[in-house]
């Protein structure tokens, strides 16, 4: 018998997702960044390029190979990865899946900072820009479906109902990390849009990506 042609429900759409931790530099060889394998990210947009899907990845520092079929754009900084992110529009799909830090120096010191002898350092941090929020409340270039992810310790769900409205996404996957989910195989995942929260699941990565999948190609319709 012939072999079933594989389904490419997301053919001809482009998805754009976010992925990994930003890293903001303190000095040129310190900096600060978040907890974050890329995993979660990568996973999805290996999902997204099998199901026919045009994919852009915007990475921050990972050490993954790149899934087949996906164009891959590094950054480092959150400031980076909002303009790759912005320069890569329009998209049919977004996903923000990167531990994005919320905070960097103010100001970046020139030279290595020595530690000199009352051994205190203080660093100012200002707020870097929401890029969900930027692609959520885009006023000209909005994705048609847009998604982000939260990860909470507590409060899961009132949470990822807040960010919800203020990022102006259609779906969060909020994620309860009050256990040790970091660089283990499953996550405790509840999605969140407009008909409420779904029932929290014990996923692996690849679980989470296909359940999405199934999802997009279920809104894009
Ligand atoms: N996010 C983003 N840009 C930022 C901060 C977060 O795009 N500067 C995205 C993340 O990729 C994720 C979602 O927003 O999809 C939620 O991230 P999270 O850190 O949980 O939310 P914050 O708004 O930063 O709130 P807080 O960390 O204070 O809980
Ligand atoms: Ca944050």
């Amino acid at each position: 018998a012939a072999l079933k042609p594989k389904a490419r429900p997301l053919n001809g759409r482009h998805v754009l997702i976010t992925a990994g931790p930003t890293f903001e530099p303190l000095d040129p060889v310190r900096g600060i960044t978040n907890r974050s394998s890329g995993k979660q990210g990568y996973a999805i947009a290996a999902a997204a390029a099998d199901a026919g899907a045009r994919v852009t990845l915007v990475s921050g520092p990972v050490s993954l190979p790149t899934p087949a079929g996906v164009t891959r754009i590094d950054v480092e900084t959150a400031a980076e990865m909002h303009d790759a992110v912005h320069a890569a529009l329009p998209a049919d799909v977004f996903v923000g899946v990167a531990a994005v830090g919320d905070w960097r120096a103010k100001e970046i010191a020139r030279d290595k900072q020595k530690k000199g002898v009352d051994g205190e350092l203080t660093v100012t941090l200002v707020k870097n820009p929401d890029i969900l929020a930027s692609i959520g409340h885009h006023p000209t270039q909005r994705p048609p479906l847009v998604i982000g992810f939260a990860a909470e310790t507590r409060n899961v769900e009132v949470y990822g109902q807040t960010k919800l409205r203020t990022k102006g996404a259609d779906a969060i996957l909020a994620n309860d990390v009050s256990k040790d989910v970091f660089d283990r195989d499953t996550t405790n995942m509840i999605l969140i849009d407009a008909s409420g929260p779904t029932a929290g699941k014990h996923l692996t990565k690849a679980e989470v990506a296909a359940d999405l999948i199934q999802y997009l190609t279920t809104r894009l319709k």
